[in-house]
């Protein structure tokens, strides 16, 4: 099994691209399966969840051709059943229920099973597709569900909730009549989504507010579109630079996105700004600490919550973070501990005191952003960390040990 390896001491300084959103390519790649034809959709990363939708689409009767910029061949004959192996692999596979629903009629879609990060219940995916007027069985593992034609209906969500969204929308765009979304989540992703549906053809008012309008369309055609920046990757490579006195230019972020991790880095001292197409970042000899509270977007993501408690634990003083979305995401806290950080955790809240340095260890990658939150906690180490669990971090970050090394850093990659 994969690990990263990281020697301390980095300076990170010099020019470093994002690659296209994850987030945005699960549920983009999952909407292919509405119009029949062959898509191209462009700035693909490369990641092993991006391997997983291939197969999935692969599965259910498509054709997946490139890399990076993909060409997607939806046939007419399209299979509508997302089996448990994938499924496992990949909650996000809960994607194509809503355009199996809306292409073909019906979908057998495994239940995703537990995660690292919490309960991640899919009811809320489950209630919109019961509004819009399928008929919903759970059986032997399974989602089962059928609808001759989706119609049109309120749809109101007693949480945000991102993909669950993503499943409203693409089973409302192919509904007769008119679907409103209440106190939907406003991700930049799913505005993403949305330009991609319109470019179909599809009709969507509304998307990154609370409100969505869409007006079901009887056809839908393959298209070509761009991905966006993955904006978590920018926080990340933002936080990496602020806390190793960095000077990085960061291109392809785009600021508007991630005001709320902008916000706290010049809070604790870094220098942010908007340079040609990307965002230069400079980082101080010693970061304040801040408190951080998570929350469904504007404001700050839990996505970055890990790297944040990298940050705090080599900050000058004390920080709070509160987790308000997942009820088990401080599984880094006891990986960070045996790097020498001093944090305590209670229930949703993690209180962090700063200190000069961590020392490098053996570590342990949990999930996708702990796994990123160990390896840049490393960049702020006295000797060598390990990360083993790499798989981890190829999930949701195309490659970041190289793109680190591209900045100065010492790390490399080992195993097999
Ligand atoms: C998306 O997950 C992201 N994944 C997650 O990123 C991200 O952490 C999360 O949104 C929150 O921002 C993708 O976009 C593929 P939610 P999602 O439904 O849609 C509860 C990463 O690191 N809920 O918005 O699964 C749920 O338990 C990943 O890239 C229900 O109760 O998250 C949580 O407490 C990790 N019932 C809250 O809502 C439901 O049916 C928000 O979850 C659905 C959700």
């Amino acid at each position: 099994m994969e690990s990263i390896t990281v020697r301390g001491n980095a300076r990170l300084s010099g020019t470093v691209s994002v690659s296209g959103a994850k987030n945005a390519s699960l549920p983009i790649l999952a909407a292919t399966l509405l119009a029949s034809g062959t898509h191209r959709i462009g700035n693909v990363p490369d990641l092993r969840d991006v391997d997983t939708a291939r197969r999935l689409l692969e599965k259910l009767g498509g054709r997946v051709r490139g890399h990076g910029v993909l060409d997607i061949e939806t046939g007419k004959e399209t299979t509508a059943e997302a089996p448990y192996d994938l499924v496992k692999t990949m909650r996000a596979s809960i994607l194509v229920l809503g355009p199996l629903l809306a292409r073909v009629g019906r979908a057998r879609v495994s239940l995703p099973g537990g995660c690292a990060i919490g309960e991640r219940p899919v009811n809320l995916h489950l209630m919109a597709m019961e509004r819009l007027g399928a008929e919903i069985t759970l059986e032997h593992g399974y989602i089962e569900a059928r609808a001759e034609k989706l119609r049109g209906a309120l749809i109101p969500f007693e949480e945000p909730t991102v993909t669950g969204t993503a499943n409203a929308m693409m089973a409302a765009v192919l509904a007769v009549g008119e679907t409103t979304i209440e106190n939907a989540a406003c991700e930049p992703e799913l505005v993403d989504l949305a330009g991609a549906l319109a470019t179909m053809g599809a009709r969507i008012r509304g998307a990154g507010t609370k409100t969505v309008v869409i007006r079901g369309v009887k056809k839908l055609r393959p298209i070509s579109y761009t991905v966006m920046p993955d904006r978590i990757e920018a926080g990340t490579l933002m936080t990496a630079a602020a806390m190793t006195r960095g000077d990085v230019l960061i291109e392809g972020a785009v600021p508007k996105h991630s005001a709320s991790v902008m916000d706290k880095l010049r809070e604790a001292g870094a220098v942010l700004e908007e340079e040609g197409s990307g965002l230069r970042v400079r980082g101080p000899g010693r970061l304040r600490s801040v408190d951080v509270k998570t929350g469904p977007y504007p404001a700050f993501p839990t996505d970055m919550q890990a790297q944040f408690m990298a940050l705090l634990s080599v900050s000058r003083g004390l920080g709070v973070i509160t987790e308000t979305i997942f009820e088990n995401r401080f599984m880094h806290a006891a990986e960070l501990k045996r790097m020498g950080s001093d944090v305590v955790v209670e229930g949703n809240y993690a209180i962090v005191r700063g200190k000069k340095n961590l020392s490098g260890a053996e570590v342990m990658a949990t999930d996708l952003r702990a796994s990123a939150s160990l390896v840049i906690a490393g960049l702020k180490a006295v000797g060598e960390t390990i990360i083993s669990r790499a798989y981890h971090l190829d999930r949701g970050y195309e490659r970041l040990e190289e793109k680190l090394a591209s900045l100065g850093a010492r790390t490399s990659r080992v195993g097999a």
